[in-house]
């Protein structure tokens, strides 16, 4: 089987090895979120960092306190990213490297992904079954929602063996707008500005 691998974090801008192939595309029934403790790459045991999960929708909502009960899934509930395809060779290697690298914050799951066509008019299907990482509540490194300028505080401040953790936040929102620049992403964009807005205050 032809092995595809959806990233919507740091595999955005820093593909897996042997990708040969990539595809953009959406997933439905999701939403990302910085709702994941990082220990040992944008933070440390002793000040965890935060870094994007993909969460099911229908768990999220209700955890952010507002009125949308369990299980709903809003039209607005998708997220873009890059299905890599890996060269056939090193499928193990690779499926061993990304198990590796998830295990302990995620679970693995294949999902198909979606774009539109070049007209904008019809969604298409551009991968049947892609792996795709998930944030699941009971991950031991699943942080929740959090308030968000506590988190863009913790954001701002936070740095691990990968670098600071404001510089993967920024990283991300500027892929996914030169990448995708049709594509809304309030939570994103927000919690980008709400960054700078500490770095500009703590400059110089
Ligand atoms: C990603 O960077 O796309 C990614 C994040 C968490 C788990 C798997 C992939």
């Amino acid at each position: 089987m032809v092995y595809w691998v959806f990233g919507y974090g740091s595999l955005i801008f820093k593909p897996p090895p042997h990708a040969v192939e990539q595809k953009s595309g959406y997933v439905k029934g999701v939403v990302r979120r910085f709702a994941q403790s990082s220990i040992d790459h944008r933070g440390t045991p002793e000040a965890p960092g935060r870094v994007v999960t993909v969460i099911d929708a229908r768990e999220w909502h209700h955890l952010e306190g507002n009125d949308i009960p369990e299980g709903t899934i809003l039209p607005e509930d998708f997220v873009w990213g890059v299905a890599y395809r890996i060269d056939q060779e090193h499928e193990e290697e690779v499926r061993a490297y990304m198990e590796h690298r998830e295990k302990n914050g995620y679970t693995c799951h294949f999902v198909p992904v979606y774009s539109t066509s070049p007209d904008g008019e019809e969604e298409v299907k551009v991968v049947e079954s892609a792996e795709i990482w998930i944030g699941k509540l009971d991950n031991p490194a699943f942080i929740g929602h959090e308030p968000i300028h506590e988190l863009a505080k913790t954001i701002s401040e936070r740095r691990g063996p990968s670098g600071l953790n404001k510089d993967y936040l920024y990283k991300l929102a500027d892929s996914v707008r030169h990448l995708y620049p049709h594509v809304r992403d309030d939570y994103l964009f927000q919690l980008e500005a709400a960054v700078k807005a500490l770095d500009s205050r703590d400059w110089p």
